[in-house]
């Protein structure tokens, strides 16, 4: 499966992605990284895996349909079957979404439904949590809102900081979506009637 992942920053995400998709046995390959920040750390990462990069600034377009429309032209020619939102800090479109729905997926640093939005980690620890974590969810045009593929856990420690709970969440964000993106690759789980539908997992 052809696979363009979305990133605003380190892409951190995107790079566990690429040396995933590297195993000759996965069944994706990474042929384009996108990104609204031309500042984005990711995108030297991917040039340096050999990875086709984009940048389309929101400022160099007249609103939110036109940077859009840019982007969605680019991936005309990229034609991605599956698109993987990495720490992409943009809200997308309901038109953008139903072009990619069922194999647009992003993860979020935290247990959906639980904290949706930003400042997840500082909100779990002011809740008094004692388990954290990420989730891989299908993209659907509420935030942060799509049907779960997976999710992974962590403990909250007594003395955990926002900084210290991000870093042990980012390390198994760094397993979780990789083995997601295999699923949706394989047919392993697929989007039907707005749920995730899994494949007898036998
Ligand atoms: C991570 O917390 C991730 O959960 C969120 O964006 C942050 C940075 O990700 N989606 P990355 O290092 O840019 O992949």
């Amino acid at each position: 499966k052809r696979v363009a992942v979305f990133i605003s920053g380190g892409g951190s995400n995107m790079v566990s992605l690429a040396d995933a998709c590297a195993a000759p046995d996965f069944p994706a390959e990474i042929v384009a990284v996108i990104s609204d920040k031309p500042t984005a750390g990711g995108l030297a990462k991917a040039q340096g895996r050999g990875i086709s990069t984009f940048v389309f600034e929101r400022k160099d377009f007249a609103g939110k349909a036109e940077h859009e429309a840019a982007i969605l032209a680019a991936l005309a020619d990229i034609r991605p079957d599956i698109i993987c939102l990495a720490g992409y800090m943009r809200i997308i479109s309901g038109d953008f979404i139903r072009v990619y729905e069922g194999r647009m997926l992003n993860i979020h640093p935290s247990l959906l439904p639980l904290f949706p939005g930003l400042h997840t980690h500082q909100r779990a620890i002011n809740a008094g949590m004692k388990i954290a974590g990420c989730t891989v969810h299908f993209v659907t045009e509420g935030m942060d809102e799509g049907p779960i593929v997976a999710q992974a856990v962590v403990p909250l420690m007594a003395d955990d900081t926002s900084e210290t709970l991000a870093s042990r969440v980012l390390t198994v964000e760094h397993k979780l979506y990789p083995l997601a993106l295999r699923m949706l690759s394989e047919g392993k789980v697929r989007m039907e009637d707005g749920k995730a539908a899994f494949a007898d997992l036998a």
